[in-house]
């Protein structure tokens, strides 16, 4: 199981300390919202910059934009290796993936809870990874929703190579529940970030 912590749970006043905290992960998650398509506001592409000498993690930017595609360019030249946004989005969804592969990195499509998973199925061929929700998008620290594992195992049945990426209150308990329906990936950031211990937290996250 591959770990992703996330920053918005990251001490801002320290952003670079905590992202050498979490060398010990796999991937960086970097939550971008722009207060329209959730109520909140996080960071933009020059803190994403301003971060990347300091990790060797994968960068896995995870946008909730209404307009992302405007801004894949800028998170590019940012240094994200993977992109993912919301099919629930603005603009259009096939030209956004596109817009991502265009520069040689990978794409990924996110869903609200509210969301069918039928609603990613005319995009699965284009897609490296899908990020399943398991709360509202917009905050950290809120409860995490087991009954969005039905959409992994339909994921995981239909298309067995895809990366399957969770988001949303995941802890060493909801960890194993997500490990149970397929998942790949697990975005942590309370989970990580409020540890004592934290590489002791990412080992046990891992579910190993
Ligand atoms: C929520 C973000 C999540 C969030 C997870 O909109 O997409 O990545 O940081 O935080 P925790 O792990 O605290 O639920
Ligand atoms: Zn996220």
């Amino acid at each position: 199981m591959k770990i992703a912590p996330s920053m918005l749970a990251s001490d801002f006043t320290k952003m670079g300390a905590c992202a050498e905290a979490v060398k010990d992960a796999d991937w960086l998650h970097l939550d971008i919202m722009d207060g329209h398509f959730v109520p909140n506001i996080s960071f933009g592409p020059d803190v994403v910059r301003a971060l990347r000498p300091v990790s060797d993690l994968v960068f896995d930017v995870h946008l909730m934009l209404s307009h992302p595609k405007f801004y894949i360019q800028k998170f590019v030249d940012a240094g994200a290796d993977i992109i993912t946004f919301h099919v629930e989005c603005e603009d259009d969804i096939a030209e956004t993936i596109a817009e991502i592969k265009r520069h040689g990195i990978k794409a990924g499509l996110s869903l609200k809870p509210g969301t069918p998973v039928e609603a990613l199925y005319p995009y699965l061929d284009e897609l490296y990874l899908v990020l399943v929700m398991t709360v509202e998008p917009g905050f950290g620290g809120q409860k995490f929703m087991a009954d969005q594992m039905d959409k992994l195992r339909a994921l995981r049945a239909k298309r067995p190579e895809l990366v399957l990426e969770v988001d949303g209150g995941v802890n060493r308990e909801t960890a194993l529940v997500c490990r149970d329906a397929g998942a790949d990936v697990l975005v942590a950031g309370t989970g990580v970030f409020k540890a004592q211990d934290i590489p002791a937290e990412i080992r046990a996250l891992r579910c190993e």
